[in-house]
């Protein structure tokens, strides 16, 4: 039997999407099902004094603090939903209507009377606002500032130097499928058809909101319309249902309109990114300054580690990276695909594109000159890092050389034309999951409780599964989905298929080597001796656009990313991540921005209308490639995550290339036509 990790097996519940036969969380069928419809708060601070329902409107019931069931506190202080009179930010849940139908409910709701005394509240993110604070740690866990060496001492010797301030707005977390429960009790019991990236999590976080031992929640995630991050944890979409199905001793169905999804599941921090650069030169980086700030709401602090990927990419000895956090009557910020590393780099490899044009060196030259050794913070080797053949690979497949590296030169017509490369970097991660195996005839079942966010890690660990027990994959049939299969970690950090897939080789490899009808391994005690210095993806990007001359308008005529991220372990589902990644870079770079309005507190374009993503007739030629990486100190796939870095280092690739092309710097994103004219 030859092995399937490797080859481009088609996801295996593809059939069942396409026709439809595939459920998502709000599609289960339920008898004597009612409809919840959340109410939001339509100011940013304040006091919530009374709910009048009109009872006219065909409500079964409406929630609002003053009579809500009581709650156990949660870890994330956004899940106590309707507990209390504050308001914390508009758009916040201040009622659940529950109707007869999804229209009655919203009706019902319209026509809620709120009485609420409002309070000034404060939404603007500036470098220059007293509130500014360093917060502890950035996420995960991390160092808030570090430093080496004298970095000011180094600028101020250096001959080159670049010292810039760039700016990415507020983005939103806009995958196809809604976040979305139906919530069902019966007795102490709870079912939730849920839309999340973690069905363990979420079951032991809502049981912990309710009181209720874990083993009674039984959350079911068969299959998900994407996440980015924004379904990492439980959102107030699940205890609300919750809630509302106990009270009306109903199953309630609970789907955040799109509109919701902007104040509610969490979206990437608003940042403001000095960078300070200087230079030998011939190139050598003397100094690196790379200082963000971010935001957060009055209810959580999260904290993004925006600088932290400067930590990681470049050689110089005297080097600070730092963090700074306001505190604002916002919604909470949260994880957005490549949380800290795509803002942060799309502004550092900008810099360096700055520094390039300075110093009159090739971007990639450039690059190269500078790969360290080691971490260039505390000097712990990588475990591989092809980040210089990347570039060079790259350079060559997309054609590089022989570029112009002046600006404004090469117009085709109206079109003015350039191109532009920036690196990327992500961290590879594992964290502790068990699998199952069971043998079951002469076919096996292997039973995780992951998550399938569309990427097709059902079938990557069906391949795994294969191998690892020598049969064909159609001898294998995967479980996932549900939080009653053996614990699995998040479908987050770009971490599921080393996490899952090692569980899952664990489980396998012992059920052969016992020869025994179940095996069930846990991977505990294995990740939690390694270390997590050393260990990241890379890879290069490169744009060519072209930028309308008349009307400013830009389009990305090639992108391309090249990659070293291990092995790889489905060259088609793969390939998909990469473009994922990239394409959503491309919003980041043109045309993604959440636009606020300060005087409500709340941005004005808060549906997909308004809301631009990039969609097909924004791509235009795209692909993405892969060195043969193999990497046996990681995982026993010898695999890397591949999930985030695709829009890790693209939007530089395309904001340099438009630079190229025109001779504008944009330094705050996202770089609308406006700002070329
Ligand atoms: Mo991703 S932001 O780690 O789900």
């Amino acid at each position: 039997m030859t092995a399937t990790v490797g080859t481009p097996l088609a996801r295996l519940e593809g059939p069942a999407k396409v026709t439809g036969a595939a459920r998502y969380a709000a599609e289960y069928p339920q008898d004597d099902v009612v409809h919840g419809w959340i109410v939001q708060s339509p100011v940013p601070r304040g006091r919530l004094n009374a709910v009048l329902a009109d009872p006219t409107a065909d409500a079964i019931a409406v929630l609002w603090h003053g009579n809500a069931p009581r709650l156990e506190p949660a870890d994330d202080p956004e899940l106590d939903v309707l507990q209390s009179d504050r308001i914390s930010y508009r758009g916040q849940p201040v009622a659940l209507v529950v109707a007869e139908t999804l229209e009655a409910a919203r009706r019902a709701a319209q026509v809620l009377q709120l009485d609420i005394t409002a309070e000034e509240h404060d939404a603007v993110l500036r470098a220059d606002h007293p509130g500014l604070y360093t917060p502890e740690q950035v996420n995960p866990a991390f160092p808030s500032e570090t430093a080496s060496g004298d970095v000011d001492a180094a600028l101020a010797a250096a001959p080159v130097t670049v010292d810039v301030t760039y700016s990415t707005p507020a983005l939103h977390n806009s995958p196809m499928e809604p976040h979305a429960t139906i919530a069902r009790w019966a007795g102490d019991d709870l079912t939730l058809y849920d839309s999340n990236q973690h069905p363990s999590g979420i079951a032991a976080t809502v049981a912990g909101v309710f009181g209720l031992e874990p083993e009674r929640v039984h959350v079911v995630t068969e299959h998900v319309g994407g996440g980015f991050g924004s379904k990492g944890s439980a959102r107030p979409n699940a205890v609300l249902a919750a809630m509302a199905a106990r009270v009306v001793g109903r199953p309630v169905k609970l789907v955040l309109p799109r509109q919701a999804m902007f104040s509610l599941v969490g979206y990437r921090t608003p940042t403001i990114q000095q960078i300070r650069l200087g230079a030998d030169p011939d190139g050598t980086l003397t100094a690196i300054d790379h200082a963000a700030i971010g935001q957060s709401s009055r209810i959580l602090e999260y904290a993004e580690q925006t600088a932290v990927v400067t930590r990681h990419m470049y050689a110089a000895p005297n080097r600070r990276t730092g963090h700074r956090l306001l505190r604002l009557d916002m919604p909470t910020p949260r994880w957005m695909r490549a949380p800290g590393e795509a803002p942060g780099m799309a502004a550092f490899e900008c810099a360096l594109d700055e520094l390039a044009e300075k110093l009159g060196i090739d971007p990639i030259e450039l690059r190269v000159r500078n790969e360290p050794a080691a971490e260039p913070e505390g000097g712990t080797p990588f475990t591989s890092r092809h980040y210089v053949e990347c570039l060079r690979t790259g350079a060559e497949r997309f054609g590089w050389a022989g570029r112009d590296p002046r600006p404004r030169q090469r117009r085709e017509g109206d079109w003015w034309i350039g191109t532009g490369v920036a690196g990327a970097i992500y961290p590879t991660m594992a964290q502790p999951s068990t699998a199952r195996v069971r043998a079951v005839g002469d076919d096996f079942e292997v039973a995780i409780g992951a998550a399938d966010l569309g990427t097709g890690a059902r079938t990557i660990l069906t391949q795994i599964a294969a191998d690892a027990l020598g049969v064909p994959v159609d001898r294998v049939r995967v479980r996932i989905g549900d939080s009653t299969l053996p614990k699995a970690s998040v479908a987050g950090g770009s971490s599921g298929s080393a996490s899952w897939g090692w569980a899952v080789t664990g489980a396998c490899r012992q059920l052969r080597e016992t020869g025994g009808d179940e095996a069930v391994f846990d991977t505990t005690e294995l990740i939690e001796k390694q270390e997590t210095e050393g260990r990241h993806a890379f890879g290069a990007h490169f744009a060519e656009v072209r930028v309308d001359a008349v009307t400013g308008e830009v389009r990305v005529s090639r992108l391309f990313g090249m990659y070293a991220a291990g092995r790889i372990l489905n060259p088609r589902t793969a390939r998909s991540q990469f473009l994922g990644g990239m394409i959503m870079g491309m919003g980041m770079a043109l045309h993604e921005e959440g636009v606020l309005d300060p005087a409500m507190g709340e941005w004005m374009n808060h549906d997909l209308a308004g809301y631009h993503i990039p969609a097909h007739a924004d791509v235009e030629s795209i692909d993405a490639a892969w060195l043969d990486e193999r990497d046996d100190q990681l995982n026993p796939m010898g695999s890397k995550g591949i999930g985030e870095i695709g829009i890790v280092g693209s939007p530089a690739a395309i904001v340099n290339a438009v630079w190229h092309a025109t001779g504008v710097r944009v330094r705050d994103l996202p770089v609308r036509l406006d700002k070329l004219l």
